[in-house]
């Protein structure tokens, strides 16, 4: 056993979603927040248009794609392209862990797309992306938050695509580079990298996707919460702040609060810095750590933010699922005590694994601080069983 750590991370929340809020957040931030007032009138859509330009301008996203905020969050971005684009012609679709293997649902159950093929593998690998048909549509999630695997790059996709690239990109934007024109539809919310709150989604589009868009009209219907097109048009003023619905203009002031953050600390590329610096403080602590490993044996698809690792010591490894979940659960427990980590626990469908959120609004030395505390409470746990 080993010695309890005498120092705490100055922020306990390392979920991957809603993730920890910047570092000096404020409710008392928001106050300028324009409740009450008309989505549609000028200073609402002002701020609704500041939104989109101001990420727009940190992510430096290609000039000629048109970014608009979307109801449902990723979730409702991703969802309105797929009912909107798809059935011109096949798909194929990559998942690799929770949220991938969602949206092989979507076409498979819900939109019945017939000419498919599925690159669907378990928690921890990565498809063979060479097998991948680009005349067809590709739909693939950037970063698999649920598994800590992510694409290493956008080097298999090619410049010449038939079909368009469809990219849930929420928990990799802002946390690491995305070739952005390997992707005609790119998807993010406001609760992940940026640490906003949830409600929100944002959808970007290429001009390829603009012109399915504007020249295919799906055999299905469309809910209206999706529907980003008029007539075969896109909705005038979408990318300008005129949204399908009602949004919360609190829950617009706040990603505002995260985008001037970003802002003064650097910019995109600070953002990346630091969720690199954290990463790194768990990778040299597993490369040193006989009893755990990355859930991705693949360096370079690991995950710099939702990163997963897993106990590798044969007294755990030999046990049934629910024994090693409720092994986990134990060691949790512990920490939620001590008030060092929050819901730091793997997703429920992922192998029992630890899973750490280390984007940018988490301070890189919380997740130092707070690796001696798992090693802590690994070593009490361990001792009931071994
Ligand atoms: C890869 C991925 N896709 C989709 C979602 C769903 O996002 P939201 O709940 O913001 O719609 C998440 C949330 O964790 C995610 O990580």
């Amino acid at each position: 056993m080993i010695d309890k750590p005498d120092k705490k991370p100055s922020n306990p929340n390392f979920s991957s979603g809603p993730t920890a809020k910047r570092p000096g957040w404020s409710i008392i931030n928001l106050q300028p927040s324009l409740v009450s007032r008309s989505h549609r009138s000028v200073e609402c859509k002002k701020k609704l248009k500041e939104v989109i330009d101001r990420s727009k301008a940190i992510l430096e996203l290609p000039q000629d794609y048109i970014l608009c905020i979307m109801p449902g969050s990723n979730t409702g971005a991703l969802e309105a392209s797929l009912w909107s684009m798809l059935g011109e012609r096949g798909v194929d679709i990559l998942a690799w862990e929770n949220f991938g293997k969602d949206w092989i649902v979507d076409v498979v159950d819900q939109l019945k797309i017939k000419d498919l093929n599925i690159h669907d593998v378990d928690y921890g690998l990565l498809p063979d992306l060479s097998k991948v048909n680009f005349n067809h549509d590709v739909i693939f999630t950037w970063n698999g938050t649920t598994s800590g695997v992510k694409v290493p790059n956008g080097d298999w996709i090619p410049d010449n695509r038939a079909g368009l690239t469809i990219c849930d990109a929420t928990s990799a934007i802002f946390a690491m580079p995305i070739d952005y024109k390997k992707c005609d539809v790119l998807t993010w919310s406001w609760q992940k990298v940026l640490g906003g709150e949830a409600a929100h989604g944002m959808l970007a589009l290429s001009p390829r996707a603009v012109q399915r868009l504007e020249s295919y009209q799906p055999s299905w219907p469309i809910p209206k919460a999706f529907r980003i097109t008029n007539n075969k048009k896109i909705i005038a003023g979408i990318s300008e702040g005129n949204t399908i619905n009602t949004p919360s203009m609190i829950c617009v002031e706040d990603c505002i609060d995260s985008l001037n953050w970003v802002e003064k600390m650097g910019g995109l590329k600070a953002l990346i810095n630091r969720s690199n610096k954290s990463f790194n403080y768990i990778s040299d602590w597993i490369s040193k750590t006989s009893w755990v490993n990355f859930m991705c044996a693949n360096p370079s698809a690991r995950s710099n933010t939702g990163i997963t690792f897993q106990i590798n010591e044969e007294w755990f490894v030999k046990m049934e699922n629910y024994a090693q979940k409720e092994v986990m659960k134990k060691i949790i427990t512990k920490l939620i005590k001590e008030n060092v980590a929050n819901d730091i626990n793997g997703y429920p469908k992922a192998p029992p694994s630890f899973r750490v959120w280390g984007g940018g609004t988490v301070e890189p030395e919380d997740i130092n601080k707070l690796l001696p505390w798992i090693e802590w409470a690994y070593s009490e746990v361990k001792s009931e069983y071994a």
